[in-house]
Formats: structure tokens, C-alpha cells, sequence
């Protein structure tokens, strides 16, 4: 059975334009519940260790450089089938192939500067809310 959590990063982009409230708005209006926040300015190591399953890509420098490039808003959210619902409702990774409506159709301005993470299963989101949260900072 689908999960009820998932993962979400407000990118370097979005946050650092001041987008990340209009986010999490539209988040909320779709049903996710916030558990867990924070703000950090990730490290060239931590964006690197959180992209891993891409270090072979041709993109993957271009992301990790983006990602540590300021600060960004990992969040934990709770909704009925959360993993397949935030990845449609932020939208394809390319801006300019995403729906009318998704947060990368809204807020981001290219598939590298796309504006949001979402987690792609339920295995992945566990792993991806322990990168970020420990169990005391979940409500
Ligand atoms: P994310 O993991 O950030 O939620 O994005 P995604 O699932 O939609 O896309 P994925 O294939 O996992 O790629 C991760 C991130 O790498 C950057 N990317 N750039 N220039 C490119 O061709 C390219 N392809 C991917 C994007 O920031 C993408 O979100
Ligand atoms: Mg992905």
C-alpha cells in the first residue's frame, strides 16, 4: 500500500526568490500536512550525497553546484498516497513540459533550476526524511 509521507526540497531557486511560503501553500491546499522543516545551505558533500543515485550522470555536477549554491527547505509531508501525489502536483522535471497548475510550472525556470524535490517512492522517502530529520524533529 502507498505510503502516507514523502520528501520535498524548496530548491536554492525557489527559496532564494522568495517563493518557499506560496510553496508550502500550495502543498497544503492539495491536503500535505508539514511534520518536519528546516532552512540549511546545504554543503557541495551533502547535495553530492543526497543526488548520489545521479553522480554518474552528465548533469550531476551542474545539480550538486545548484543545490549547495544557497539555502534551501527540506520538508516532511503527510497526505494519502504522498509520493505519487506531490510528484504530480509539482509537475515534470523539465518546467516547460509540466502541467498548468504544478508548483515547476508556476516557480521554476529550467529542468536544472526546477524549483522543487520530490521523493519517487516510499522506500526513497524513508531514506530521504532520515537525511534530513531526526525522529524528534517530526510532529
Ligand atoms: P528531483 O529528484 O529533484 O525531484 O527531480 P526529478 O525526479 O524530477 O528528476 P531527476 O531525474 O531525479 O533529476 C534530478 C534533478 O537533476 C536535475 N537535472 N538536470 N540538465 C538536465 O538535463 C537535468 N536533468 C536533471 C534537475 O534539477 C532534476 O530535478
Ligand atoms: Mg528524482
Amino acid at each position: 500500500m502507498a505510503g502516507r509521507h514523502t520528501l520535498t526540497i524548496v530548491k536554492p531557486d525557489a527559496f532564494g526568490a522568495g517563493k518557499a511560503g506560496l510553496i508550502i501553500a500550495l502543498l497544503e491546499k492539495h491536503g500535505f500536512v508539514v511534520k518536519a522543516a528546516r532552512v540549511m545551505h546545504l554543503s557541495t558533500e551533502q547535495a553530492g550525497g543526497f543526488y548520489a543515485v545521479h553522480a554518474a550522470r552528465p548533469f550531476y555536477g551542474e545539480l550538486v553546484e545548484f543545490m549547495s549554491s544557497g539555502p534551501c527547505m527540506p520538508l516532511l509531508l503527510e497526505r494519502d498516497d504522498a509520493v505519487a501525489t506531490l510528484r504530480t502536483v509539482i509537475g515534470a522535471t523539465d518546467p516547460a513540459e509540466a502541467a498548468e497548475g504544478t508548483v515547476r510550472k508556476l516557480y521554476a525556470e529550467s529542468k536544472g533550476r526546477n524549483a522543487i524535490h520530490a521523493s519517487d517512492s516510499d522506500e526513497n522517502a524513508a531514506i530521504e526524511a532520515a537525511f534530513f530529520f531526526a525522529g524528534a524533529d517530526t510532529i
